[in-house]
């Protein structure tokens, strides 16, 4: 049910590639509460994805932008603001990607080329997209920009990998860039840790369908014998 929360409302929102993302979702209910919002993606996701279906559904401009270049995210937010008529309300980084998890290597035998990468893509991007923010004040003040995280950030979890690291950075820098827009315009930074859900990003992670499974199972289990059903 909508209630107009986010009625006059303008936002940006990364990582949207199919109805699985959690991008996907996100998007469809911010608007549905009323804010207006612009889609971004890598430019190599637009030709795989289907963020052109949302954006129609939506009305939403679609603008590409690889979140790891700096001229890239300054072109976004500048035409962002030009769509959307102002400053910002909401920023959503829902960007994640490892190409250590994807090639299947091991935590003990890691390619630290691609793990830089990683790291790149994963987190850096939200420092780099929270720096052209700030030098562009494209915020307004009260405003929200968030992340997404897991657990392993952490906890230990084997099988996610140099993803744990990834998050671990990602967390610091909503701390550390949170403390100066705060400061400066009352702008909240948070991670938000989502459970694992079988999204292209989320079906990657070794474990995490077993992680799914299993407390379907356990459940069906005390069901059957009788248990907390
Ligand atoms: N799915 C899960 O179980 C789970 C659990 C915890 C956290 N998360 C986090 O949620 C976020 C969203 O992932 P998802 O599960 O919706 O998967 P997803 O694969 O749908 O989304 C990941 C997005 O990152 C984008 N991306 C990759 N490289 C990029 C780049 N260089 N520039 C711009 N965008 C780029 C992809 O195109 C994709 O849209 C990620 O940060 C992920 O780590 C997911």
């Amino acid at each position: 049910m909508a209630n107009n929360l986010l009625q006059g409302k303008r936002g940006v929102v990364f990582g949207a590639l199919d109805e699985k993302s959690i991008a996907w979702k996100v998007a469809e209910r911010v608007v549905e509460e009323g804010a207006k919002i612009t889609l971004t993606n890598a430019p190599v996701a637009m030709r795989f994805g289907e963020i052109n279906k949302l954006g129609e559904k939506l009305h939403a401009e679609i603008i590409p932008a690889d979140a790891t270049s700096m001229d890239d995210l300054a072109n976004l937010f500048t035409k962002s603001q030009e769509a959307l008529g102002g400053k910002l309300d909401f920023v959503l980084h829902s960007i994640g990607m490892s190409l250590n998890v994807r090639k299947g290597k091991e935590y003990t035998d890691l390619n630290h080329e691609w793990m830089l990468k990683t790291f790149d893509i994963s987190s850096i991007s939200f420092h780099k997209m929270m720096q052209v923010l700030w030098k562009q004040e494209a915020m307004n003040d009260w405003g929200s920009i968030l992340a997404l995280t897991y657990i392993a950030a952490q906890r230990v979890f084997p099988d996610y990998n140099e993803m744990a690291e990834s998050k671990a950075l990602l967390e610091s820098f909503a701390r550390s860039f949170g403390y100066h827009f705060g400061t400066r315009n009352k702008v909240r930074v948070n991670t938000i840790s989502q459970s694992p859900t079988m999204t292209t990003a989320g079906s990657g992670v070794k474990g995490f369908t077993e992680f799914l499974i299993m407390p379907i199972n356990v459940a069906i289990g005390q069901c059957f014998s009788g248990g907390l059903c």
